[in-house]
């Protein structure tokens, strides 16, 4: 049932939401904590913003969690998100379970230690029947390295040059079978894309707030889908006003 509280049309409603969760480290710091404080207080928020993208009655949920570059961050930083991670998937589950969440993920799922991908496996075997709302998680992703290996498997496949079509690369993606995002909503306000989902956001509409991810709550969040309701997606046309009045 979608949240009463979203007065919005259902051709308003994003079918695919997709976040850049950023600020944690300088949310910690502006408390005087230390930054994995921060990613933890993000982690809890992640759970709230699950919660209410469910009753927005939202499809598609994808978030930026780790990226391929994250690697370079000090030691005991990394070593910290991944066990965040293994501690998200252990604690939560079963909840996401009950409440219908399919998972999947996307990045370089053989690239982390052998027991979080026999986690995040366990986890996408549980959920993958469910079907209120899938949630990506981009985890060791990187929108180049994607393509990358895209462009890697298409070549071994033997795809001839004159077959590769815009389709054809969109199933050689993580994303295959998912909705491009509609509305890509990113917390801290950097003004940039950070290698994130940088194929299939070719027409995403974006939402940027100074807000730091552990503070985005479902009030703001409600606020970026009421924003994201009022653009006029042209994909390179005219609006449909124009149109129509040129036409009549
Ligand atoms: C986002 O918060 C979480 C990850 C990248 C893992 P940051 O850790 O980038 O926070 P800032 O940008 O340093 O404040
Ligand atoms: C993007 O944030 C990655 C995630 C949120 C996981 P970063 O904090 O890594 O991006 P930059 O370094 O500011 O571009
Ligand atoms: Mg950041």
């Amino acid at each position: 049932m979608p949240d009463q509280s979203l007065d919005l049309p259902l051709e308003k409603i994003p079918r695919h939401v997709a976040i850049i969760m950023d600020g944690n480290g300088r949310w910690a710091i502006s408390r005087g904590l230390p930054r994995l404080a921060g990613h933890k207080a993000g982690t809890e928020n992640l759970r709230r913003v699950i919660r209410a993208t469910v009753e927005f009655g939202i499809k598609y949920l994808t978030i930026y969690a780790f990226s391929t570059e994250n690697w370079g961050r000090p030691p005991e930083e990394v070593q910290g998100l991944m066990l965040i991670l293994q501690d998200v998937i252990d604690r939560e589950l079963n909840e996401l379970h009950k409440e219908g969440v399919q998972l999947r993920h996307i990045g370089r799922l053989e690239r982390l230690e052998p027991v979080i991908q026999q986690k995040v496996l366990k986890a996408i075997e549980l959920t993958k029947n469910n079907d209120r709302l899938v949630l990506n998680v981009a985890f060791n992703y990187g929108g180049r390295d994607e393509i990358v290996q895209a462009i890697q498997r298409m070549m071994k496949d033997g795809v001839k040059p004159e077959e590769v079509t815009d389709e054809l690369v969109g199933q050689y993606l993580y994303t295959a079978g998912v909705p491009d995002p509609d509305l890509i909503i990113r917390t801290s306000g950097e003004l940039r894309v950070s290698n994130f989902l940088i194929w299939q956001a070719a027409y995403s509409e974006w939402y940027i707030t100074p807000t730091f991810w552990p503070d985005f709550d479902k009030e703001e969040y409600r606020h970026a889908l009421e924003t994201y309701s009022q653009r006029d997606r042209r994909y390179g046309g005219v609006s449909e006003a124009v149109a129509n009045k040129t036409n009549g």
